[in-house]
């Protein structure tokens, strides 16, 4: 028989307490944080949407490797473990441990960026592109046309425009820092990138001789989705599509925090040894030595697990089909969304869901802060409130989307979860039409989202 219920591949073993809450105590825990997701406290938030990053529950095979991690300045076992585990599944040699993804970018885009340098990827992740304009370099992004249309359905909307790379590769040659592609494409809505477009991409480095590199951060649940997608790759495992994807790149990224299963960590690898070299000096300097960079011992042996673990068919099912399952009772009420739906996150576009509150007056804000007033959810505004700029006359100049992402902890909720989520929507939507916006009335320079105080307008 084939089930329609999606099990969780798991037996709870241990349990964190949920601190439940009235509408009243969170209007006012609201208030307190000045509308702003970022400044509540987590004892204070009945499901967390925030992020997916460094949010994974653990299985009880990682939290014994953690009894056995290897502490050991040099040469740890837990380190030769990682290192093995990293070596195995991506076809590279050299691997350097930080103690989170944009440590890694930092060395490696520190290194091969500067002023003068360009990067082209289908989207640079925001601390990518921070990483690499720190330097003076530029970022360009190039999704593909259909990856912009929140409605649109295509089966890899995270792919990069080749076209548009191939023209850019030719105007920049000599000058291309790298070609990163972000697998799944977080920005862009969680979206896959397809092997196809993989090869494409690295065929064209190659030709033009430009480094092309991985951020690999969701490499897993991309390979659920090639597998599933696209043609010639049902054969595959989920670990041997992603073999066959790190096998075009010189070099990847990795935050663990995402597909290793752990709650912190990441690192980088390479193929080319001059090029590992110069890289392992600044991890040296600014991380930790060669044989732990950033990491405990403990962490390296979680990750190693990891690693193994998010392969497991059983769990990818469940995962992509979890969160789709979210999108589609959201697209059952209604809600307007980004379809498909991703990998990690279901992605609500609050522009359409509040057609009557301007991008100026942050109909993303709105939302996030009803879901929690309504039911304790925490979820993130990704549009003008966090790429918004101004104008020299001091107007808005608006994101291109208003986007609220609802990002899933790997292995954390319960379909009941879900679905007190999935109802907290029905009443979002029968409400819509009161939805108040904000205005900001404090703001910080840079990244404004994560400290700026809000008020509601009357
Ligand atoms: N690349 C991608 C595609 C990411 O999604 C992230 C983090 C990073 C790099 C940086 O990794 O946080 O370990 O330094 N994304 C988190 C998120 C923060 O919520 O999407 P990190």
């Amino acid at each position: 028989m084939k089930h329609r219920t999606i099990i969780e591949p798991f037996r709870i073993k241990s349990v964190e307490p949920i601190g439940l809450s009235t509408e009243a105590e969170r209007v006012e825990q609201l208030r307190t944080a000045h509308y702003n997701p970022f400044l509540l406290r987590s004892r204070d938030v009945i499901i967390d949407l925030m992020t997916d990053s460094g949010t994974s529950a653990m299985s009880a095979h990682q939290w014994a490797g953690v009894m056995e991690g290897d502490e050991a300045y040099a040469g740890s076992r837990s380190w030769e473990r990682m290192e093995e585990a990293i070596q195995e599944l991506t076809g590279m040699q050299h691997v350097l441990p930080t103690h989170q993804g944009r440590a890694a970018e930092r060395i490696i885009y520190g290194h091969l960026g500067g002023p003068g340098k360009v990067f082209i990827s289908n989207t640079h992740f925001d601390t990518t592109r921070a990483n690499i304009e720190f330097t003076g370099a530029t970022a360009i992004d190039i999704p593909i046309a259909e990856g912009r249309d929140p409605d649109l359905q295509h089966p890899f909307k995270g792919n990069i425009d080749l076209g548009a790379l191939d023209a850019l590769l030719k105007k920049h040659k000599g000058s291309v820092g790298a070609v990163i592609l972000t697998v799944t494409n977080n920005s862009g809505g969680g979206q896959p990138v397809s092997m196809a477009n993989a090869e494409g991409a690295s065929a064209l480095c190659r030709h033009h001789g430009a480094p092309f590199f991985l951020d690999c951060c969701r490499i897993a649940e991309n390979s659920w989705f090639v597998q599933h997608r696209e043609e010639g790759m049902e054969g595959l495992s989920y670990r041997q599509i992603a073999q066959r994807m790190f096998a075009l790149a010189d070099g990847a990224v990795m935050s663990a925090k995402k597909d290793a299963l752990v709650n912190m960590g990441g690192f980088l690898t390479l193929r080319d040894e001059a090029l590992a070299e110069a890289c392992t000096n600044l991890l040296i300097i600014t991380e930790g030595f060669t044989t732990y960079g950033g990491l405990s011992g403990r962490d390296m042996e979680a990750i190693a697990i990891g690693l193994e673990e998010v392969f497991d068919p059983y769990y990818l099912d469940y995962r992509i089909r979890s969160t789709t399952f979210l999108g589609e009772k959201l697209h059952e009420v209604g809600v307007p969304l980004m379809r498909p739906i991703g990998g990690h996150a279901v992605y609500i576009d609050s522009k359409r869901l509040y057609p009557h509150i301007p991008p100026h007056e942050y109909p993303g804000q709105a939302l996030v802060c009803e879901l929690y007033k309504l039911a304790g959810i925490r979820s993130v505004e990704i549009g003008s409130v966090m790429f918004g700029t101004y104008a020299p006359d001091g107007s808005l100049v608006p994101s291109a989307m208003e986007l609220v992402r609802l990002a899933i902890p790997r292995r954390v909720y319960t379909q009941s979860h879900i679905e007190y989520v999935a109802e907290t929507f029905e009443e979002i939507m029968r409400t819509r039409d009161r939805a108040k916006g904000f205005r900001i009335v404090k703001e910080p320079r840079f990244l404004r989202h994560f400290t700026a105080h809000f008020e509601p307008l009357p």
